[in-house]
């Protein structure tokens, strides 16, 4: 069976793990790169050939490592915990098991991830995972969980989206104004937001609660942004690692803080519980905008 579709989908083998996944949307003359290995969006082009996304020139594409960049995807877990730093969803080989486009439709692949001997081992829930990913003016991707097992289990997820940005001080999100966060850098503190437009000048790593469905990240040094609209996750993560730590991150070169600012959409503060049979989906639309 291949998945392939002339002109719209290509399917690169790759000689260390999986593939590579190419979407094109003539219409809208976009184009999105996924990796099979961790269901990993690693560039979205408008037409201009640009990527909207940022990837660390280090980033390791062998399937040894997360991807540095791009959209991985946290699943079972957020962040640290008992499981391998945001769970073993962006380091997992995903399946790909359907593409689709037509003229009036977006150019969409979706892959899957269940239960195996891995995950079992270390976290002891049957389940199934798919992604879909819909290219058009826009790039949609959908996560939805499901419990095939016969107990209840709890879960994190966030699409840890990278944005590229020309200079990090000429960068604001808005609106986040009046929402509840947590500072993971000043020990888990409860603190209240109060600019309207977010502005990053040190190491940022924040997660809002019940943040607004819909922010806009503005680069202001290049007149344009980006809008995020999400939909089943609650809450949204801005991390940037600032100088310190993005030259101690092997997979980061010194200056790449400057160029990079994560805004994930994620299910986080209140993990989902999900019963048999049951199912969740948390989707994140992106937009590109001229401010
Ligand atoms: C963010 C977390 O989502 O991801 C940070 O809030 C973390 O605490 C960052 O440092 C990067 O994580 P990792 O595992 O990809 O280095």
């Amino acid at each position: 069976m291949t998945y392939e579709i002339p002109g719209a989908i290509e399917i690169t083998p790759l000689s260390d793990s999986g593939s590579k996944v190419t979407l094109f949307h003539a219409a809208s003359e976009t184009s999105v790169e996924i990796y099979t290995f961790g269901a990993t969006v690693t560039s979205w082009r408008a037409h201009t050939g640009k990527n909207s996304l940022f990837l660390s020139e280090k980033a390791d594409l062998s399937g040894a490592k997360a991807i540095r960049g791009g959209i991985p995807i946290s699943f079972p877990q957020f962040a640290s915990g008992p499981l391998p730093a945001h769970g073993f969803a962006r380091t997992s080989n995903w399946e790909l098991v359907l593409s689709e486009m037509g003229p009036h439709l977006p150019t969409t692949v979706k892959l899957k991830l269940e239960s195996n001997h891995k995950t079992l081992a270390i976290w002891p829930h049957k389940f199934r995972a798919e992604y879909t990913i819909s290219l058009d003016e826009t790039l949609r991707t959908e996560l939805e969980v499901t419990n095939t097992g016969d107990t209840d289990f709890s879960f994190q997820a966030a699409l840890h989206s990278y944005f590229s940005i020309a200079d990090i001080e000429r960068v604001a999100i808005s609106d986040l104004s009046t929402v509840t966060y947590i500072d993971k850098l000043a020990a888990l503190e409860r603190k209240i937001e109060n600019n309207s437009a977010l502005r990053i000048s040190a190491e940022t790593d924040r997660v809002y609660l019940n943040s607004p469905n819909t922010l806009i990240v503005r680069d202001e040094t290049c007149g344009t942004g980006i809008a995020i609209d999400k939909s089943g996750f609650a809450d949204t993560v801005v991390w940037n690692p600032w100088i310190e730590k993005s030259a101690g991150m092997k997979d980061l070169c010194a200056n790449d803080f400057k160029k990079l600012v994560c805004v994930e959409a994620g299910q986080i503060d209140a993990p989902v519980t999900l019963a048999p049979g049951l199912k969740w989906i948390g989707i994140q639309e992106l937009k590109r905008i001229d401010l």
